[in-house]
């Protein structure tokens, strides 16, 4: 096992650690991983290491503390180590994390059942908390929060809303832990519909108790983003030096409505407009209204542009603002700066940014895991962070840190 030095040499050793901070993982045939372990401290740590060592699925494998698919959206049998000619199948790949929180430390196990049938290619992803089996993902929510930037994330704002969407969701996920359950039961009510309309099963029992359902979950769902987005954009009035202020609005019909009336009317609206479209959907196959057709909307307030606008650096930037943002609200909410996975975050960012989001870093007290090719772009953070080498699927903490601030 590697032991990461403590990297603030010098300081009162926990002062000022991270109150939220993977203090261990193991991985076993985890993509590239045929079994890795690190031990880390609770402070930023830099992976570097050659294109294809690596890095970001050690950040994906992080990325499962959380609900959901993690941050390549994988299905969980491509996760799975490729193996040489030969080689026996494992149990399935498994992740074990020991995670310091505000309320002391947890042992959470992720990873494919191991006692699924061989055959068995559903993606049910199990879940262990200090060794107990947990009923789902969702008992993570309450436990870790967890934001990324990934490469593929650069081009958020100019593509589809649906990644935005998800983006948003993630981030609200932190705040109402709720959010994840009532967004799951959501799609599965709307899976259900949709199969319903497309076998042109217009069983008014079933189809009404379905709607009844998404209607339920979808204004939740739009409350949630409601209240998380209307809090994020004071947070990001906060100047960041070099950061822009991204100003940010929620485009959807139920959360519209939320804005006019109580819940329970918007849950009246959401009802009616599906059972009165139903004929449309069975035809567009989809359900063309609802709160899984919503949009965050961001501009640079500076600018008064549309982020999709901006410059590919400035995008950046205001992605960096808003996750900044975020962490900085997720402290304030759960006394604990959440995770943060930022891939190949000094690509697009100039030495001056760089520096304020390293010193952003360390004021919020996050435990961010950054990745680059190479070392000397995270020079600025010094004896801040660890260091880790990442080759071939192995983890060698680098033998002190980087110290040329
Ligand atoms: N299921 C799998 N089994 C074995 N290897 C895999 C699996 N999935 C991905 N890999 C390999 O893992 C290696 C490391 O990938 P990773 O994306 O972590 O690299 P990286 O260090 O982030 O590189 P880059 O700097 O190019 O982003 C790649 O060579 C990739 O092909
Ligand atoms: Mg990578």
């Amino acid at each position: 096992m590697n032991a990461l030095p403590h990297p603030a040499a010098g300081r009162p050793a926990e002062a000022d650690a991270p109150a939220l901070a993977v203090r261990r993982i193991v991985l076993t045939d985890f993509r590239c991983y045929r079994r890795a372990e690190i031990a880390a401290p609770a402070a930023p740590v830099v992976l570097y290491g050659a294109n294809g060592a690596g890095k970001t699925n050690l950040l994906e494998a992080i990325s499962f503390l959380v609900p959901g698919r993690g941050l390549r959206r994988a299905r969980l049998a491509e996760i799975e180590r490729r193996r040489a000619a030969g080689e026996a199948a494992g149990p399935g790949w498994a992740i074990f994390a020991m995670l310091a929180t505000p309320e002391g430390e947890r042992g959470i196990g992720t990873g494919r059942d191991p006692d699924r049938a061989p055959d068995d290619e559903s993606d049910r992803r199990v879940v262990r908390i200090d060794g107990a089996a947990a009923k789902g993902q969702a008992a993570l929510a309450d436990l870790a929060q967890v934001l990324w930037l990934t490469p593929e994330m650069d081009r958020l704002f100019d593509g589809g809303r649906s990644e935005r969407r998800r983006f948003l969701d993630r981030i609200v996920f932190g705040f109402v832990p709720d959010h994840a359950r009532n967004l799951a039961g959501y799609e599965q009510a709307m899976r259900e519909r949709n199969r319903l309309l497309k076998d042109g099963q217009f069983d008014e029992a079933w189809l009404g108790a379905l709607e009844q359902g998404m209607a339920e979950t979808g204004v939740a769902v739009a409350a949630a983003r409601r209240q998380v987005v209307g809090r994020l954009a004071v947070a990001a009035e906060a100047a960041l030096g070099p950061f822009p202020i991204p100003e940010l609005a929620l485009a959807g019909d139920t959360e519209a409505d939320l804005a006019e009336r109580p819940a329970l009317a918007a849950e009246d609206t959401l009802r009616r407009r599906l059972a009165e479209s139903r004929r449309a959907d069975a035809e567009a196959g989809r359900a063309l209204a609802g709160p899984h057709r919503s949009d965050l909307v961001v501009h640079h307030r500076a600018k008064a542009m549309p982020a999709a606008l901006c410059s590919t650096g400035e995008q950046k930037a205001l992605l960096v603002a808003l996750v900044l943002a975020a962490a900085r609200l997720l402290k304030l909410q759960r006394g604990a700066a959440p995770l943060l996975l930022l891939d190949e975050i000094a690509a697009h960012l100039d030495a001056q940014r760089r520096a304020a989001l390293f010193d952003e870093i360390e004021a919020l007290g996050a435990q961010a895991w950054m990745t680059g090719t190479d070392a000397e772009l995270f020079a600025a953070l010094g004896g801040r962070a660890a260091f880790v080498n990442v080759a071939d699927g192995t983890l060698r903490t680098a033998p002190q840190p980087l110290d040329r601030r």
